[in-house]
């Protein structure tokens, strides 16, 4: 696997990038009191509101800009070779016939490029969701996810799984949503056959899982997502979690001993009770010996949630003695869940370049801070380019916004790095974010 110490197979791919002129080049709510990059939300595919507290605004940034192309700098750093050995970069990617796709898309040798420069872990943004994998009880699907795990091993790199067990929408495949059987043991089948795949097809690469994927809901009366795990296998009593939490992570524990195995959630850094919530799933699932860690999704924006929420939430979970992974960061720029309707867009100049990068810098140090080394699960950001972010689609029309961009990620739609990429490695070499 990818140390960091860059592999040959890195100088092959920058050079073949040189060549080819591509390059890195819901909860609570209080009123926002910020100014104007304000307040609330972690959002999700179904998340909502929060509250406030803003970090300090910044100085200057080492980018060099071009006055009429997008905010870039020329990083003369590998960022996944100045972060501790071991300690796992990560970039959710597109893959098979997906837009933004590192097979298919009109710059894939560019985005490949890029991604094995910097990274030493990927996700799938969404090909192995349970639909993707197993559309029907009887059969498996894993070429396209194949392809992608294959990709991670030739450039040194691992991979994080994403996720087995998600309530979301299509993700559920047909045959679990009809089933007329031993739920748990259909589940518990469905959990061994992908991870005893990827363990047996690409030993080592699938250093991790999502085992489960978003199963609080602090509507619900327990605070648990009425999925359709849940109403199958719903907590054997009160104030116990769902069963089938207990079966995942005890067949994917079975399955690869040696993996580890994450419970991920959203809106629970700054939502207490969304992180209690997390934190109940945790323990119960940690006095079973069956988790290894707690996934921070950590869709964040410029002042919300504040550093001291993070600090407060890695430390209860560091407190189990579980590992912390921040597992699909970034940082929009406008918030349309702030209350009183969605803001104007701002102008993406090089202040809220600069701001962006001491965010990023910002959140990385309270990680790196908080969560002492063998208890860290690295980080992710959730997409490579910002134009490829799952936020186009989702803050399109919020609260009435109809933006045409919110710059999330660390890394221009023309693949040059932006100030944020400057930030993340400022807190891993000690420079400060200042
Ligand atoms: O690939 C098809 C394309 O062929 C088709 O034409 C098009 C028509 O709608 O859909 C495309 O699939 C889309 C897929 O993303 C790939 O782009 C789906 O509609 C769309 O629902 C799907 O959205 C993904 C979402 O999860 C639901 O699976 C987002 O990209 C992905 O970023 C998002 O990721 C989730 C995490 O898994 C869990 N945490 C929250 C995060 C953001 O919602």
């Amino acid at each position: 696997m990818k140390t960091n110490l860059k592999p040959i197979t890195l100088l092959v791919l920058a050079a073949a990038l040189t060549a080819c002129g591509g390059g890195s080049g819901g909860g609570t709510t209080t009123p926002p009191a910020s100014s104007s990059s304000s307040s609330s939300v972690e959002s999700s595919s179904s998340s909502s509101s929060s509250s406030v507290e803003s970090s300090s605004s910044s100085s200057s940034t080492s980018s060099s800009v071009s006055s009429d192309g997008p905010i870039a700098i020329e990083p003369d750093f590998d960022l996944y070779a100045i972060t501790p050995s071991d300690f796992p970069v990560g970039v959710a990617v597109s893959a098979a016939n997906e837009n933004y796709s590192i097979f298919n898309h009109s710059d894939a040798a560019e985005r490949q490029s890029v991604i094995s420069r910097h990274f030493s872990q990927l996700t799938a943004g969404n090909i192995m969701k349970m639909s993707y994998l197993h559309p029907q009880e009887d059969t498996f699907t894993f070429g396209d996810a194949d392809q992608l795990v294959g990709f991670a091993a030739t450039n040194g790199m691992t991979v994080h799984g994403h996720a087995l067990v998600w309530h979301s929408g299509y993700q559920v495949p047909d045959f679990m949503n009809n089933y007329d059987g031993d739920f748990a043991a259909m589940l518990s089948d469905h959990v061994t056959g992908v991870v005893e795949h990827f363990e047996t097809e690409f030993p080592g690469v699938v250093t991790s899982w999502d085992v489960v994927n978003e199963a609080v809901d602090q509507g619900a009366g327990d605070g648990f997502r009425r999925s359709v795990f849940y109403n199958e296998l719903p907590p054997a009593s009160e104030g116990e979690i769902p069963e089938y939490l207990k079966v995942a992570f005890q067949a994917a524990r079975d399955a690869a001993p040696d993996v580890d195995l994450y419970y991920n959630d959203y809106d629970n850094t700054a939502n207490e009770t969304r992180l209690n919530k997390t934190l109940q799933i945790a323990e119960a699932l940690n006095e079973e010996g069956t988790i290894d860690g707690v996934g921070f999704q950590m869709h964040v924006y410029m002042t919300y949630p504040s550093l001291s929420h993070f600090e407060n939430a890695f430390q209860q979970v560091v407190d189990l003695g579980l590992k912390v992974k921040i597992t699909e960061l970034d940082v929009a720029v406008v918030n349309p869940y702030g209350g009183g309707g969605a803001p104007a867009l701002p102008e993406y100049d090089e202040q809220l370049a600069d701001e962006q990068k001491q965010r990023f810098c910002e959140i990385t140090q309270v990680y790196l801070d908080t969560v002492p080394a063998n208890l860290r699960g690295g980080f992710t950001v959730w997409g490579l380019t910002d134009d490829e972010s799952w936020l186009m689609n989702q803050f399109a029309n919020a609260a009435g916004a109809n933006y045409d961009d919110v710059w999330p990620l660390l890394f221009n739609a023309n693949l040059s790095a932006k100030p944020a990429l400057q930030g993340v490695a400022d807190a891993f070499t000690g420079q400060g974010c200042n």
